[in-house]
């Protein structure tokens, strides 16, 4: 009996030991070919610690094709397949906000009326949503619309097939996607002291231990992969805040969301909010990040400094929110008084957020829509970034603009149903 099992163990080791060498000869005869089918893409393997340790094409993308005829049998690997051998970093994913990029972009009305190139096809939000392990549900919609890519969103930091670790803490590895129109980080923190200083710091005209915060040092601090900050993309949270005016104002800002209806009762789109984890939802749970976050500041400056300094972002926040409750209030007041008529692809008759650009034709809600996404976000952004240019002539300056501007519009939407009359 025991000289069987040491037989069949051996057996086993062997039949393991042999299957290791196959797949090694595997990869092989994929490299050798690849090197004149993309011999760049081979030179980037050969430059990464997978080719240092034996992972090989084959690993990835299976074995099933081997010839200049079956390229439509390579596998696309899923982050599954790089959990495999980084279980830690795929968890620490899949709990950061990073995992609800897909699933928050195909959670607005918005995205099923725009061209598929720019959503599944990754041509624009598809381009920087393509974050978070995907359900089979979501990746046989994709392979449905004929979109065989884009199955994977650890390469969006450390990109294929060098996969380096080093890409990934350097700043500009975000830089692709926190850019532009509503979340202009990269800009902000490019031209802030901190972002100077880091700069300075690679050139060599600072010490090679000077202090310079990236990116990646105050949101994936200690080489996690979790992120999740305390008042999110969206700027609002709930329980509402203390200050009776300010929560007055934060329910309008979530009724133009959708999240309340326009008598304030919560809708279906609360649930949206809550299964994508688009605000924090207690207080405990908003107090739990904005500790981790000061407990980096505190490497560097007074627990006083940088408390006091974020409390004037959040202070931004309900100045910002005066502002833009009056103006969502001015538009809400027309479809009430049926001087903008609803949109048949709105719920309510009431300025929607979430339809973007598409507003039913109304450009006064274009405008109103533009004062949110893009202003409203730069004001705190700005403050929260150490970005004095920012959060004063790209953020608050054109708030208040745009407020002119929709008080304009609405009289003379006024004027105009007046003289129909
Ligand atoms: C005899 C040559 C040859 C061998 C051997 C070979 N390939 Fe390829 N492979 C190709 C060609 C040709 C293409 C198509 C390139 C194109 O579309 O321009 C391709 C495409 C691919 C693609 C991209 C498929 C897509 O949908 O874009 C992957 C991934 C791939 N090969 C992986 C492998 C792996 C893994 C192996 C080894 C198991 C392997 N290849 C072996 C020639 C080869
Ligand atoms: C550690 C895993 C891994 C290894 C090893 C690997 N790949 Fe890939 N490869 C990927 C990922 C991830 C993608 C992107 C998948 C997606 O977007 O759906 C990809 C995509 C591709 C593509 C299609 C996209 C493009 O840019 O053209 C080709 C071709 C390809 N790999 C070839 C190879 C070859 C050849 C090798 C071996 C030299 C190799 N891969 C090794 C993970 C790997
Ligand atoms: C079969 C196991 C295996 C698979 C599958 C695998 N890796 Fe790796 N990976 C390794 C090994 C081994 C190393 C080297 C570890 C070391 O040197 O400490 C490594 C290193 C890395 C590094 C660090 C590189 C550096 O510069 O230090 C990154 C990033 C990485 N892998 C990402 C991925 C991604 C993304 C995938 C999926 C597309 C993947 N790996 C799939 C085994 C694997
Ligand atoms: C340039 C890259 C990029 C493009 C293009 C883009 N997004 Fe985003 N999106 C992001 C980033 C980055 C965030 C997080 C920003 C932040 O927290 O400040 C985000 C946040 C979001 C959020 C909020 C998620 C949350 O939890 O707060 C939604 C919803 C969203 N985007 C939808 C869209 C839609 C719809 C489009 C296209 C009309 C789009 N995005 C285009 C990069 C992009
Ligand atoms: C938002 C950007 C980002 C994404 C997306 C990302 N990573 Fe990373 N990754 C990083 C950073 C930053 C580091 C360096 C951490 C450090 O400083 O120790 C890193 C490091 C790694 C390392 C090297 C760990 C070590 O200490 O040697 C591995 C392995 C890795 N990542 C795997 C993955 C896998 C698997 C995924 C997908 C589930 C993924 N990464 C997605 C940013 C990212
Ligand atoms: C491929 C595009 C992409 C890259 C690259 C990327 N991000 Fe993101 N990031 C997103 C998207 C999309 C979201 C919004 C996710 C959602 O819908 O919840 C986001 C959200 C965030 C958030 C907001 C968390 C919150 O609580 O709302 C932080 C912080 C963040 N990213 C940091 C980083 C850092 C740091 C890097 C670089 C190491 C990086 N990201 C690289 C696309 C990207
Ligand atoms: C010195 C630390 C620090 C650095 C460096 C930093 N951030 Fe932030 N970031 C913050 C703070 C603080 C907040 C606001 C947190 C809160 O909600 O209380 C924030 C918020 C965010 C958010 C959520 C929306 C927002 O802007 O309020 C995203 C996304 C983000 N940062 C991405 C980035 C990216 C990408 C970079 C690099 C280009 C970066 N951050 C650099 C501290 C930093
Ligand atoms: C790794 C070190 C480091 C970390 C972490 C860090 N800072 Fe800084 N910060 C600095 C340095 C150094 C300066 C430049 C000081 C100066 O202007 O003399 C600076 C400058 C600033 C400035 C601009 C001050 C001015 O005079 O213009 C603000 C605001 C700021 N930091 C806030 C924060 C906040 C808030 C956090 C946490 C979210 C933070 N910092 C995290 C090192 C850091």
């Amino acid at each position: 009996m025991k000289k069987f099992f040491v037989f069949f163990f051996a057996s086993l080791m062997t039949l393991l030991f042999m299957s290791g060498i196959a797949s090694a000869e595997e990869g092989k005869v994929c490299i050798g070919c690849h090197k004149a089918v993309t011999p760049l893409l081979v030179k980037d393997w050969q430059s990464s610690k997978h080719s240092d340790n034996d992972v090989a094409c084959n690993i990835c993308h299976g074995s099933e094709h081997k010839s200049r005829k079956t390229s439509h049998l390579a596998r696309m690997p899923d982050e599954n397949t790089c959990a495999e051998c980084h279980e830690e970093q795929f968890n620490q994913f899949t709990k950061g906000k990073h995992n609800f990029g897909w699933t928050s972009l195909n959670a607005l009305p918005i995205t099923h009326m725009e061209p598929d190139e720019l959503m599944e096809g990754g041509k624009g939000c598809g381009g920087c949503h393509n974050m978070g392990v995907k359900s089979e549900a979501q990746k046989k919609e994709l392979r449905e619309k004929g979109y065989t890519y884009r199955t994977n969103s650890c390469d969006e930091c450390h990109t294929r097939h060098t996969f380096s670790k080093k890409e990934a803490q350097d700043p500009k590895a975000c830089r692709t996607c926190h850019m532009g129109f509503d979340h202009p980080q990269w800009e902000m923190y490019e031209s802030s002291k901190h972002g100077v200083r880091y700069q300075l710091k690679e050139m060599g005209r600072l010490p090679k231990d000077a202090a310079a915060p990236t990116c990646q040092f105050c949101h994936l601090p200690d080489g996690t992969h979790t992120n999740k900050v305390a008042w999110g993309f969206l700027g609002v949270r709930l329980p509402l805040p203390k200050d009776k005016q300010w929560a007055k104002d934060q329910t309008t800002i979530l009724k133009a969301l959708g999240v309340l209806d326009p008598e304030g009762k919560p809708t279906a789109r609360l649930d949206i909010v809550k299964s994508a984890d688009l605000t924090r939802l207690t207080e405990d749970d908003w107090q739990v990040e904005r500790k981790k976050m000061i407990k980096i500041c505190k490497k560097c400056h007074s627990e006083k400094y940088a408390r006091g300094e974020l409390e004037k972002g959040d202070q931004m926040i309900r100045k910002a929110d005066r502002l833009m409750a009056e103006a969502i209030n001015i538009v809400a007041d027309l479809y009430k008084d049926g001087i903008v008529k609803k949109p048949a692809h709105y719920t309510y008759a009431y300025p929607d957020f979430l339809h973007f650009y598409q507003t039913g034709g109304s450009y006064i809600e274009q405008v109103l829509f533009k004062m949110y996404m893009k202003y409203r976000m730069r004001t705190y952004q700005g403050v929260f970034h150490a970005n004095p240019d920012y959060a004063y002539w790209y953020g608050w300056a054109p708030m208040t603009k745009a407020l002119d501007e929709v008080k304009k519009l609405a009289e003379g939407l006024r004027c105009k149903a007046n003289i129909q009359q």
